[in-house]
């Protein structure tokens, strides 16, 4: 089973600077209820973002081109094909976790996905990229709570795809 999950603004807009362009507690609560012992593949860029430091209590897959890329504690890997053959030998689930590049060239292979709408616009550089909606339908949506640390109305949605 392969998901992916990700948070987008109003735009679609979804990182600045290999950063999350905002702050919203609940949806990194969501991101790690969803994530927690499960493989998580991410872009070389989305790794820098988190400053090369592997997401605690999952496996972390790396992808890259570079053959030389190297870091700590994480699995690093070079084709999509890689990617596909160690989540169909693994027990775990295996979750897209970003960013764009990485969520364009899975999308033909992704049983499931978690979005979180944010009603807002932001300003940043990243968007989620061209996605064929038709074969996945919305099978929840969940109303996230504001408050003082989660000013902007977000909603949780999750697809499957259609058989
Ligand atoms: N809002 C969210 O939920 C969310 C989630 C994750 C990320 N983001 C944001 O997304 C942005 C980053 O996205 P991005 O598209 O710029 O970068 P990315 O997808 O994180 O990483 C791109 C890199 O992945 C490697 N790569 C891509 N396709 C590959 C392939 N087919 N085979 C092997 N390696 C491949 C390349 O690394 P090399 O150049 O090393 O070869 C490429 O430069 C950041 O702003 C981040 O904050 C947002």
């Amino acid at each position: 089973m392969l998901g992916a999950i990700w948070a987008q603004d109003k735009n679609g807009l979804i990182g600045k600077n290999d950063q999350l362009p905002w702050h919203l507690p609940n949806d990194l609560k969501h991101f790690k209820a969803n994530t927690l012992n499960k493989n998580v593949v991410m872009g070389r860029k989305t790794f820098e973002g988190f400053g090369k430091r592997p997401l605690p209590n999952r496996v972390n897959i790396v992808l890259t081109r570079d053959t030389d890329y190297l870091a700590g504690n994480v699995i690093v890997l070079h084709t999509l094909e890689e990617v596909l053959e160690f989540a169909r030998a693994s027990d775990k689930e295996t979750m897209i976790i970003g960013g764009s590049q990485i969520y364009q060239a899975f999308e033909p292979f992704l049983d499931e996905l978690y979005v979180t709408y944010i009603d807002g616009v932001f300003e940043g550089d990243a968007h989620f990229p061209e996605f064929d909606w038709t074969k996945f339908e919305k099978v929840s949506t969940e109303q996230g709570n504001v408050d003082e640390k989660n000013k902007y109305p977000h909603e949780f949605v999750r697809y499957t795809k259609i058989k």
